[in-house]
């Protein structure tokens, strides 16, 4: 991970010189966006020679065409299909990426997604709910509060780690790695890293790929009542079972996706609650807005800042003329900030009215999977949180916030507070 702290906004005279994958993009975009908003909801840019959309009913329309926007994006994905001998030759010992989920297009998603959604339904929400609320007690009650200490390693980090690495059936020692392997995966996607650290996330993929494999040729000799076990019994219910490859790979997707996207959004709602006090008093005197503060937090965090789409064919979408195999890039964090859609829209309010309109979890039908999970995660936090301490800080160390490069993920590198307990 990186250690740089740009945090200055990013000024452009052209809109469409822009270059996303410029850190200051990533942290500090929102003047941008404004802007975007007003004169180029799409918009093509010079330097990555690709799409940028903020406007919200563009995104929407996008999203919903999935047969002229393909998700299919692995070969964008720097790492996936490296060309570099080295990186190459770690990836060999492991087993072939699959393009699954996010990365595919019906009508292989709709397989995919119906094997994955079935393991993450309301029901099951519910019953991991008491797990949830078990890891978060535990975290909170094992830390040294007299000393301000940071709310992203000690809390943020392990807290979903620790429930998707349960739903996996991981053993502890495994679940240790999880943070490295989805640091790993997510650095892949980056599109900005050095060849070691290429190399060494190859290593880590090569180590997951083997953990996994081990645990899912277990759940083929034994039923197991887990996530794991769900896709491997279901994989071999229908026609066309799932090979243990598209099985990592998914599995690949779920932690990257369910990990830092989770510790992200909790780590942004906690700094905006302090940043925001009369807000974190509205909460405090009423619990029943814990629901639309997990909402209205998600709106403004949007930790799925970005995501790539690929044009199928020529099309015309809002007067712009887009060429077959363009790339497409959908900023979801701008259009969860369309003032077309939300009244003063960098403002917290969690009494807004349509908070739940924001696009944290994209739209159509790659919409987040994870998404009630989510929720219950964000608002065990707030819960816990809230009702464990009387006053919550920051320190001044923060005051130079941090926030990771990365063109699709927006997060915190480290979040310091003072808290002081509840009598
Ligand atoms: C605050 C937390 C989260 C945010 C902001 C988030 C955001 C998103 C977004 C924006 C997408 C759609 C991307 C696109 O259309 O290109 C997505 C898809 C997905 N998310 Fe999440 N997510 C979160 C948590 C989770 C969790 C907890 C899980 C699972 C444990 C998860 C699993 C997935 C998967 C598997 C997909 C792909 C779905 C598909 O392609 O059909 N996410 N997420």
């Amino acid at each position: 991970m990186s250690n740089k702290k740009p945090k200055e906004e990013i000024v452009t005279d052209n809109l469409s010189d822009i270059n996303i994958y410029d850190p200051k993009f990533s942290i500090n975009p929102f003047q941008l966006y404004e802007k975007l908003h007003l004169n180029e909801p799409i918009i093509f840019l010079n330097n990555s020679k690709s799409w940028l959309v903020t406007g919200a009913d563009i995104i929407t329309e996008i999203c919903s065409q999935p047969h002229l926007f393909s998700n299919d994006i692995s070969v964008l994905l720097a790492g996936l299909h490296s060309e570099k001998p080295r990186v190459k030759k770690i990836l060999e010992q492991g087993l072939p990426q699959v393009p699954v989920l996010l990365m595919s297009d019906p009508p292989d998603h709709s397989r995919f997604r119906r094997l994955v959604g079935m393991a993450f339904s309301g029901p099951r929400i519910n019953i991991i709910e008491s797990d949830i609320r078990k890891i978060s007690n535990s975290i909170l009650n094992n830390l040294d509060t007299e000393i301000p200490w940071d709310f992203i390693s000690e809390y943020a980090i392990p807290m979903p780690v620790n429930v998707i690495g349960g739903q996996l059936g991981l053993k502890k020692s495994d679940i240790n790695k999880i943070r490295s392997w989805s640091d790993a995966f997510t650095d892949r996607l980056s599109g900005m890293i050095d060849e070691k650290r290429e190399e060494e996330c190859a290593h880590a993929v090569v180590d997951f790929q083997k953990t996994m494999q081990r645990q899912i040729t277990l759940r083929r000799e034994y039923k197991h009542d887990d996530l794991l076990g769900d896709l491997v019994s279901a994989s071999s219910d229908g026609d066309k079972p799932l090979s243990n490859a598209e099985i990592v790979s998914i599995i690949q997707q779920i932690m990257v996706a369910g990990n830092e996207t989770s510790t992200s959004a909790m780590a942004e709602g906690i700094k905006l609650l302090i940043e925001n006090p009369n807000q974190m008093e509205f909460l405090r005197q009423d619990s029943s807005l814990i629901k639309n503060t997990v909402e209205e937090i998600l709106r403004l965090a949007s930790p799925v800042a970005g995501s790539w789409r690929i044009a199928t064919r020529d099309v015309t979408v809002s007067g712009k003329k887009i060429k077959k195999g363009d790339r497409i890039m959908l900023r979801f964090a701008a259009a969860s900030r369309d003032s077309s859609k939300f009244n003063l829209p960098n403002k917290m309010n969690i009494n807004r009215q349509n908070s739940k309109m924001h696009f944290a979890f994209g739209r159509g039908i790659h919409t987040c999977v994870g998404s009630m999970l989510a929720r219950r995660e964000i608002s065990i936090c707030l819960e816990h949180m809230i009702n464990k301490f009387k006053t919550i800080e920051l320190t001044d160390y923060n005051k130079d916030h941090a926030y990771n490069p990365n063109v699709m993920l927006r997060g915190l590198e480290v979040l310091n507070i003072k808290t002081t307990l509840k009598n």
